[in-house]
């Protein structure tokens, strides 16, 4: 079965923002033990206000959930508890994004953020990196007083991306903090074609020099861009249940990931707000199997390209490759 073949094959998550994992059960057990208003009576009514339009709307809730988010053991708990469900899911290796900028805005300490994720990253069994994203709806000087913040725990910080509302915030916004993230030795990774145009792509390549590019389902609207793609050998971290949430895409048979892989782009699966989108990672590579048909040899294919796009170390390299 489809199930048993994508829940044995080791894996990578790419693409995962840590906020996103907060499944409304700890969202309750938090707002509780830190006395924090949600405007929720059950489990229920969280789910059924997770029906989002577009991107904002997701974005509005996501803000509003991670408010419960106030302690080290919060952010401890938080993480342990996706490590936990992605180990269940065959994931061996991950890569978190972090929004401190949705924390800092609220009072909460740099250093209790990153102090109880990288706990709960040291605990767990599986390898991880972490990425510290900006949040691109506010200022480029914003994000470099971010950038300044992150100095002390740049051991621990493993790239930057950049996040939140895509459409109006090119990213050429943020060409100076990344040029000084670059030089400071970090991985480089920004979101780009998910609202925004393929232009955008482009922008983070050409202007942001990125290692990787979240989403990028946009590409495909420039035969150009696809090609450089292709030949440059880029990783898109795609969300399938994301794209279908966030009405990127009408429908999971209409999802671009099978032409993504007739191209030979290196396009990976990841769950992106598993909480938020109704499934991990395996739940999202059966969910891209069941519509468009994939084979056993493309999933492998997917689960080869979350290690090959992965900022890996040799040692590491060798044990997953
Ligand atoms: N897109 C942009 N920003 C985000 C997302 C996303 O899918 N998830 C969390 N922040
Ligand atoms: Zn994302």
């Amino acid at each position: 079965m489809m199930r048993d073949f994508v829940a044995g094959l080791p894996k990578a998550e790419l693409h995962l923002h840590i906020e996103g994992s907060l499944e409304p059960e700890m969202l309750f057990a938090l707002a509780e033990r830190n006395g924090v208003a949600i405007p929720f009576a059950t489990v229920d009514d969280v789910r059924a206000a997770y029906d989002f339009s577009n991107l904002q709307d997701f974005l509005d809730i996501y803000y509003q959930g991670m408010g419960v988010l106030l302690t080290e053991q919060d952010f401890y708990d938080l993480t342990a508890a996706y490590l936990a469900r992605a180990a269940a899911d065959n994931v061996r290796h991950v890569e978190i994004f972090f929004d401190p900028q949705g924390h800092t805005a609220r009072g909460v300490a740099f250093g209790t953020v990153i102090g109880g994720i990288t706990r709960a990253l040291d605990d767990a069994a599986i390898t991880s990196r972490l990425i510290m994203c900006f949040l691109r709806h506010l200022s480029e000087d914003e994000a470099e007083a971010t950038l300044d913040e992150a100095l002390p725990y740049l051991a621990r910080i493993d790239g930057v991306g950049l996040d939140s509302s895509e459409a109006g915030h090119p990213p050429a916004k943020f060409a100076r903090v990344f040029a000084r993230a670059r030089g400071l030795g970090l991985k480089l990774v920004a979101h780009a074609g998910e609202e925004g145009p393929a232009d955008y792509v482009i922008e983070a390549l050409d202007v942001l020099d990125v290692d990787r590019i979240d989403h990028g389902n946009r590409a495909l609207e420039d035969e150009g861009l696809v090609a450089r793609l292709v030949d440059e050998g880029v990783c898109l971290t795609v969300c399938p249940l994301s794209n279908l949430k966030l009405c990127v895409v009408e429908e999971m048979g209409l999802h671009p990931l099978r032409v993504m892989l007739d191209h030979g782009l290196k396009v990976t699966v990841n769950s992106d707000d598993p909480a938020y989108f109704g499934g991990y990672v395996n739940a999202n590579y059966v969910a891209v199997a069941e519509a468009l048909g994939l084979g056993r040899a493309d999933l492998a294919v997917l689960a080869r390209n979350s290690f090959e796009g992965a900022f890996l170390g040799a040692e590491e390299r060798a044990r997953y490759l």
